[in-house]
């Protein structure tokens, strides 16, 4: 076969795609925080999602741990109204965080994303060194009720 112009163009353009695809996957890859884990969505009253809420680990040092759920944060309070945690500034608070239907994502305030999947745990420690109150919300279209997903730290002096 004889390598035309065209051939060598195809080459190097067919070599610039699959470059950009690669490095965009990269970017992505590493963006995405890898998972802490991994739980079963079917039988979560069996692990430690158990218990939710914020649970003191230490000296203003706190777990907050989450069920995303079509279409609200549980965090062992009453459904109806939008999750909210109190929290004295200063505090340290990591968030734990499953799925136990669909994909969702928690976003607090400006902090990176974090995706929800089912049957993985994500993860990401937030430290709240200014009072105020912090919104967070499933920034992952999940359903009709996408945006009702959503709550409030709450850090006092
Ligand atoms: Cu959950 Cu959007």
């Amino acid at each position: 076969m004889r390598i035309t112009p065209h051939i060598v163009i195809a080459l190097l353009l067919c070599g610039i795609i699959m470059s950009a695809t690669i490095a965009s996957l990269a970017v992505q890859y590493a963006r995405t925080p890898l998972p802490a884990g991994r739980v079963d969505p079917m039988r979560l009253n069996n692990s430690e999602f158990r218990q939710l809420g914020l649970i003191a680990t230490g000296n203003q040092q706190y777990i907050l741990r989450m069920i995303a759920k079509e279409w609200f944060f549980d965090v062992g309070q009453r459904r109806g109204g939008p999750a909210t945690i109190s929290i004295p500034v200063g505090s340290r608070i990591t968030i734990v965080v499953t799925s136990m239907d669909v994909i969702h994502s928690l976003q607090v305030a400006t902090h990176p994303v974090l995706l929800i999947r089912p049957g993985f745990i994500a993860q990401q420690t937030i430290a709240f060194d200014t009072t105020g109150t912090f919104p967070f919300i499933c920034t992952y279209y999940c359903g009709p009720q996408h945006d009702a997903m959503r709550g409030s730290i709450i850090v006092t002096p």
